[in-house]
């Protein structure tokens, strides 16, 4: 601490103890500084709009380092410095500043604080919009810091918003210090140091040594008519439905049928064996952090009802009467600013911005479920992995075994979205939704997956899924939403044996009358793309797959190689 303070020179220090007066004074501060901008107090209660640095707007991959000792440990998965260059650079941009800031000490955990799951963080900041977030988001404050002096050991993190120069900008991670410096950026998954860094980059790493997982999923609670729940972990590149599926609302006729649906999380899991072999998973997370833009009373009510108080909304669009906008609210209103504070203008670019987000306490959440709570976790049932796929991909189908779902989740690939920073729409390879997050080499991260595979282990199901694929007009063909409960309906028939299905060389797919349909009308065409195999462009899907698996060199397991050759041979 005294080491920081002498590096980066606050005029202030303030430990942050996570108490109501703390929050209210730094928010008085920030309303009087114009960081946050109060909204309509009528129609939404305690809840403001920060407005970031139009440069600043979004995870930025190429300025993400993972600095371990030797490179290969990092992977061609990550950008990778050496960690003497690495503090070097980044130390001299901390170089004095803080100098007329106040610098905020956080301590926070994540996960609940009675959680032996739990791991614990103290992030230095100078942004006080970043400890009004990371209080929402994390178990900030006074239990957290008694836990590290119990424990001794967490995570440290030192971020600086700098001078929000995208050239003054670095995202380090030092997994093998347990430690992240983040400057020049104030965006949440790089400035919200509990979240990506902590939570995936050096989680990850830490899990792998010490025998859990760190993924980046959300997790789902299932209840059917009879009260029994299933816990499904979904693991779904940025932007991609993760929050939607986590709060799902069942359609009309399950909801008379007595279908509910609980949120455990809706962005990351940490998970490990239990002493009956099944996966248990936390949420480590108390927040979320999601996406604003197609956010509407049809396609998320929950989190619609999650929002309507204290909420912090960014780089959102504003109504004239002060209401927070944005594309596919669909609520009747109408955008009078942009999410930069000028004038709507629909040839300037669109209200909100893409990546806007709301940043809200998860209790919020009507479909909150109080299993979140619990320090052992919730036993998953079911591990589905899935991407925006426009073609080739079906619906749903079912790995054979643990060893083939792992390279369903390493095969993944995805069209890539507005959450980071570079082109729109461009298929690419997102391992478990992992490209981004994986705080170690790939191939060591599949050969950890696979090891789980162990006497007396009783392993999820593993599942894929596409929520995306589209007609010959451009459309999607599957409602989606609310209707994603018919397949997550199936696969727990399939964990409980009773659903049928068909195998085929990617796995197994429903049965024609496996889904129940019952209210969704489909063409022939979607019936055909949505539930068929098709033969000749897997072919080429597993040549591609192969080449990727082959791109991580003798390092790559030979079961999961193994496993791509048995299958490509289709
Ligand atoms: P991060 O929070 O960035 O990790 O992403 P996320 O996976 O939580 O993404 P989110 O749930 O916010 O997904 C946002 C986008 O996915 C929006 O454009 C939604 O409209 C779209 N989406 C979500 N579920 C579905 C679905 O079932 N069908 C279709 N077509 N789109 C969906
Ligand atoms: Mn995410
Ligand atoms: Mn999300």
């Amino acid at each position: 601490m005294a080491e920081v303070a002498a590096l980066t020179r606050p005029d202030a220090i303030h430990w942050c103890d996570g108490s109501d007066e703390e929050s209210e004074a730094l928010i008085a501060q920030m309303q009087a500084d114009g960081t946050l901008l109060p909204l309509n107090a009528e129609t939404n209660p305690g809840s403001w709009l920060h407005r970031s640095h139009p440069d600043d707007v979004a995870r930025v991959e190429h300025l993400t380092f993972v600095c371990t000792r030797e490179q290969a440990d990092a992977g061609p998965n990550n950008h990778w410095m050496a960690p003497d260059e690495a503090h070097a650079k980044v130390d001299a941009l901390f170089d004095g500043c803080m100098r007329g800031r106040t610098l905020y000490v956080i301590p926070y955990c994540m996960g609940p604080i009675d959680s032996p799951l739990s791991r614990c963080g103290v992030e230095i900041t100078d942004s006080p919009y970043v400890v009004a977030n990371m209080r929402l988001m994390t178990r900030m404050g006074a239990d957290a810091l008694a836990r590290i002096e119990r424990e001794g050991a967490f995570v440290k993190g030192l971020h600086s918003i700098g001078e929000l120069d995208p050239e003054r900008r670095f995202i380090m991670h030092f997994p093998e210090e347990l430690t992240i410096k983040s400057y020049g950026s104030g965006y949440g998954g790089n400035a919200l140091l509990g979240k990506k860094c902590h939570a995936l980059r050096i989680a990850s790493f830490q899990a792998r040594n010490e025998g859990w997982l760190a993924e980046h999923m959300l997790i789902v609670g299932i209840e059917n008519p009879q009260g029994e729940t299933h816990y499904v972990a979904a693991a779904f590149p940025s932007a991609c439905g993760k929050t939607n599926l986590a709060m799902l609302i069942p359609p009309e006729g399950y909801r008379r049928d007595g279908w509910k649906v609980w949120t455990v999380g809706d962005d990351i899991c940490w998970m490990r064996p239990g002493a009956d072999g099944r996966l248990y998973a936390i949420n480590p997370e108390a927040g979320y952090f999601g996406v604003a833009p197609g956010t509407s009373a049809k396609s998320n009510p929950n989190a619609l009802e999650t929002i309507r108080k204290n909420t912090i909304f960014t780089n959102v669009g504003l109504t004239a009467d002060e209401q927070p906008w944005w594309e596919g609210l669909d609520n009747g209103q109408q955008p009078a600013t942009d999410w930069r504070g000028n004038a709507y203008d629909p040839d300037q670019g669109p209200a909100a911005h893409p990546n806007a987000r709301f940043t809200v306490s998860a209790k919020q959440c009507p479909s909150w479920s109080p299993m979140a709570e619990d320090p052992q976790g919730v036993p998953i049932s079911a591990i589905v992995f899935g991407g925006r796929r426009a073609s080739l991909v079906p619906l749903v189908f079912e790995a054979r075994d643990w060893t083939h779902g792992v390279l369903v989740g390493a095969a993944m690939g995805s069209e890539t979205t507005a959450a980071a920073t570079g082109a729109v729409g461009v298929m690419r390879r997102d391992p478990m939704a992992m490209k981004p997050f994986c705080g170690y080499n790939f191939a060591d991260y599949f050969g950890h997956w696979l090891s789980f595979d162990k006497t007396g282990a009783k392993l999820p199901k593993v599942f894929h899924v596409n929520w995306f694929r589209k007609g010959d007009d451009g459309k999607f063909l599957w409602p989606g939403f609310g209707d994603n409960l018919r397949v997550l309906e199936w696969m727990i028939g399939r964990v409980k044996g009773e659903a049928g299905g068909v195998e085929t060389p990617i796995g197994h797919l429903p049965t024609a009358d496996a889904l129940n349909l019952d209210g969704v009308t489909l063409s022939e065409e979607a019936k055909a793309k949505l539930f068929g195999f098709e033969r000749t462009g897997w072919k080429a899907e597993f040549d591609s797959i192969g080449e990727y698996l082959d791109g991580y060199g003798p390092r790559m397991p030979q079961a999961l190689r193994d496993e791509q050759q048995r299958i490509a041979g289709l």
